[in-house]
This record gives C-alpha cells, structure tokens and sequence, in this order.
C-alpha cells in the first residue's frame, strides 16, 4: 500500500491571500514536500503565525504556532515530522507539509496576531487547498457560460436608477476544484457587485462554481458595452484561463420587459 502511495499526484491552489494576489499553484508527487508562503502586510506588530488545516468534514485546527520572539514553533500534537515552519521576520513565514500522503488533503490557513489582547485580532489568509487527485479522474478545464440577466428582474422597481441586473457565469465539468473566477467590463477588471460561491460543488463526478455580477440595468443596456467571465484553472503545468463574453442587448431589453 506504502508502494502504491508513491503514485498519488497532489495539487495544490493558493486563494488569494494579503498583501500581493499572487496565487500559487504547484503539483507535486508522493513523497514530496509542499511549502505554502504567507506573507503580510498588517505590521511589524503581527509578529505571530498560526497554521491551521481543515480536512473536510472536520473543524479548523491549530497546527502550529510560530512567532518571531521564540525559535522553537508549538506543534502541540502535532508530528513534527510530517509538519514544519520557519518564522523569519515579523511579516512572512512559511509552512511545510514534509512526505505528501493522501491523508495530507486539506485546507491550509495562515494567520497573524500581535499580543496587544485589546486589538490583537488574527488576520487569516485565503488559504491553500491541497488536493490528493483521483487516478481514476482525467483532470479537465472547465467550460464556461454567462447567462444574461433576466427582463423580469427588478422591473416592479419604481425607480429606474435603482434597477439592478444580474448576470450569471457557470463554470462547470472541471476537476479538481481548483479555479478562481474574475469578470470584466469592456476588458477591465471589476470587482464591485460581484459575488461568487465559496466553493465549487460537486456534480455527479465533476466540480461546477457560479459567479455573479451585479450592475446597473442602465450599464447592461448601453450599446458596446461587453461583460465578461474570466475562470482559472490550474491543470498541473500551467494555468488555463477559459472566458466567455457577452454583449450589453440595446433597447431590446427594455422591448422585452414591455411584452413579457
Ligand atoms: C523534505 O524535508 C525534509 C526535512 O527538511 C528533508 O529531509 C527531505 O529531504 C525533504 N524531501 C524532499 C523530497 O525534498
Ligand atoms: C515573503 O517574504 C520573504 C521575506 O521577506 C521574501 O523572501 C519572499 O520573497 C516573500 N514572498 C512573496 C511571495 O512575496
Ligand atoms: C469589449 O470592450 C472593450 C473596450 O471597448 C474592447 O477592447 C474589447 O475588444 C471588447 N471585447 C469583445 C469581445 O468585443
Ligand atoms: C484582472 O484580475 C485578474 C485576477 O485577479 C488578474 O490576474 C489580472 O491581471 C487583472 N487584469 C487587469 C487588467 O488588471
Ligand atoms: C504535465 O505535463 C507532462 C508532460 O506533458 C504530463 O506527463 C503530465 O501528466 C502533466 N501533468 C499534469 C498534472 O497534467
């Protein structure tokens, strides 16, 4: 079984995290050692790190706490062995999981506190998926479609500045569910209105996420005006972006809310 060990294949996603949007995607093998980086920007003061893991259907836990003030980490019960980190300065550390084995998959999260019990918050980062992949699944890219708004809604609304629209962009058949998801409006990058499941969701045998943008019905019925859904997926060697467009419907929108 050990022998057989040896073929797993591991992915791992860094969501976006503080300081830089850097997303970090590597693939690894059995045996090897996956080094996740957490750097921050909240302040000499946030001299603490902690890393915790969630293992699906599991609560968060604590597996090591580091801080500059001390060279020797708190693994608690931990192995140390199969767990390191180094805390070099205030604002970055790094975790290692040491001989990837399929127990291995999680979620990894940093987080930072400084000591001050009135404003000490922890700051936690966007975390890192390590995914075990299936040998017996192919990953796959997903597909992407944007659906556009629906005539009916937000009709009732009496004031016309207040209508909002709501576009849909489904990414779906993909493995593993490593992807993130961005949206343009005429080839610029926007982020207000936007809202996008926390997770994929598993279909029958592959991943599918949905993403939604929200603007203004005046913006989705101005002539040349183009939407689009931006999905990345990291396939093991490089990233694929998959993306589809669609076009602001002149008029035709409000002649279709009219008629229906
Ligand atoms: C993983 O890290 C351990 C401890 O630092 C080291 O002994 C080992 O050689 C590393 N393994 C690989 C494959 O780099
Ligand atoms: C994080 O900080 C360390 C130490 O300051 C630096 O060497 C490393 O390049 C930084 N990593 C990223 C991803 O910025
Ligand atoms: C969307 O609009 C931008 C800006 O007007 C333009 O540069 C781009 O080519 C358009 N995209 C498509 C697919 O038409
Ligand atoms: C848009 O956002 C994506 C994802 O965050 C980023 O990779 C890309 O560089 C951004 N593009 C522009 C033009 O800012
Ligand atoms: C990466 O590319 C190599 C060579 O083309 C291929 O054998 C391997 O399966 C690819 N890795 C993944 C994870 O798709």
């Amino acid at each position: 079984r050990a022998e057989n060990g040896k073929d797993f294949r591991f992915l791992y996603y860094a969501f976006s995290s503080w300081g830089q949007g850097a997303t970090v995607i590597q693939s690894h093998r059995a045996g090897d050692n996956a080094t996740i980086h957490c750097n921050h920007t909240k302040g000499i003061n946030y001299f603490q790190m902690y890393w915790y893991r969630q293992v699906p259907g599991e609560n968060i836990k604590l597996i090591v706490f580091t801080t500059t003030a001390k060279p020797d980490h708190d693994f608690g019960d931990f192995d140390k062995k199969k767990f390191s980190a180094t805390k070099p300065d205030a604002e970055s550390g790094t975790f290692t999981v040491e001989n990837l084995e399929p127990g291995d998959q999680g979620l990894y999260f940093c987080a930072v506190s400084h000591c001050d019990s009135n404003t000490g918050e922890a700051y936690f980062g966007g975390g890192t998926k390590l995914t075990v992949l299936d040998p017996k699944r192919e990953i796959t890219p997903p597909t992407v479609k944007v659906f556009q708004p629906s005539s009916k809604e937000c009709r009732n609304l009496k004031d016309e500045k207040e209508r909002k629209k709501t576009l849909l962009c489904v990414a779906r058949d993909f493995y593993p569910d490593h992807v993130s998801i961005f949206w343009q409006v005429n080839a610029k990058n926007v982020t207000k209105g936007v809202a996008t499941d926390p997770a994929a969701r598993l279909d029958d045998k592959t991943y599918f996420i949905t993403s939604r943008l929200r603007v203004h019905a005046e913006v989705w019925t101005s002539p040349g005006t183009n939407f689009s859904c931006f999905v990345t997926f990291f396939d093991g060697n490089k990233t694929i972006i998959k993306d589809e467009t669609v076009f602001a419907v002149e008029g035709m929108f409000m002649w279709n809310s009219e008629i229906t």
